[in-house]
């Protein structure tokens, strides 16, 4: 017997709802939502991309007339329509089929699946950059240093951006340099202690991304920072004051992140995978993910 005629997809039979020539619509055995319709090509192929054209046409009139339906039965205020193509994209059923998913305002707590930033917040010495690095790696993704790109579109340091141009001139360059990395494609994107203070910063971070905040607490920041002299805030007579300080203004806000990990002396490794099970979870609920909600809904990229 050929994998064709063992596949579900190739003998819908009673499942079917629609179906024109070349493709059917059935609705979703394990709905992520009422209504949940797949449209699948009649022809058993495995990749949307070796469809034939008049195939990819067969399907979107299907998509299309059960939008309608769905609009008329169940009054949905959104959908999700996508391919998960590829098991590593969430594909769980090896013939192609696209999912019509109506979405409900409310239905899920963080709707906005797709590509998505994971930006690093929390006061300096908390390893943003260690652990970015790191992350980006593990999650395939481009590492972005805010600090270091203010730097290359100033042309200076930072400490010399402070002293010759003065701490408001800087914040401002860095909510500009962190909104123009934000429309980029996805990235980890560790930022500067002082920037989620902004609230325009933080309605991008929370439009565009998912915001992680590494809550270290002072002995941890000061056995950090003091090893370098790069951070003109702390160029004080009193550095650890100063760090207490911060902590008590900005800990309120940097609560806001989405997820919070706490930075310690433990292995960079160890902070990492705290971050994926942390970012896991949130994309994908704690229950294990189903085809849908792990590729359309809210794959990390
Ligand atoms: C700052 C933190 C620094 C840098 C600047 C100001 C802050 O970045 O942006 O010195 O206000 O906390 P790191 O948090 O990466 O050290």
């Amino acid at each position: 017997m050929s994998s064709a005629t063992k596949c579900p997809f190739c003998d819908v039979g009673g499942r079917v709802v629609a179906e024109n020539e070349l493709a059917a619509a059935l609705r979703d055995a394990e709905p992520a939502s009422r209504g949940h319709t797949l449209v699948v090509p009649k022809r058993h192929c495995t990749s949307f991309f070796e469809l034939s054209a008049p195939e990819v046409a067969a399907c979107f009139a299907l998509l299309s007339q059960q939008r309608d339906k769905l609009l008329a039965e169940f009054r949905p205020d959104g959908f999700n329509v996508g391919v998960n193509d590829g098991a590593a994209a969430g594909q769980s059923m090896e013939h192609t089929h696209w999912h019509l998913i109506p979405r409900y305002r409310g239905d899920h707590p963080d709707p906005r699946g797709g590509v998505r930033h994971v930006v690093l917040v929390g006061m300096m010495g908390a390893g943003k950059s260690t652990i970015g690095r790191r992350l980006a790696a593990r999650l395939h993704l481009p590492f972005l240093d805010a600090d270091t790109e203010i730097e290359a579109a100033a042309g200076m340091s930072i400490p010399e951006i402070f002293e010759v141009h003065g701490e408001p001139h800087f914040r401002d360059g860095e909510a500009r340099v962190i909104a123009r990395l934000l429309e980029s494609g996805p990235a980890v994107l560790a930022t500067g202690g002082g920037s989620f203070m902004r609230e325009e910063t933080r309605r991008r971070v929370s439009d565009k991304a998912i915001s992680i905040w590494l809550k270290a607490d002072a002995d941890i920041i000061m056995r950090r920072v003091k090893r370098r002299a790069d951070r003109p805030l702390l160029q004080t007579a009193d550095p650890a004051a100063t760090v207490g300080r911060l902590i008590d203004e900005r800990e309120p806000v940097y609560q806001r992140a989405d997820l919070t990990i706490a930075s310690r002396d433990v292995p960079h490794e160890k902070i990492v995978e705290e971050c994926i099970e942390a970012l896991h979870a949130r994309l994908c609920g704690p229950a294990a993910p189903s085809e849908a909600t792990a590729g359309i809904m809210g794959g990390l990229r």
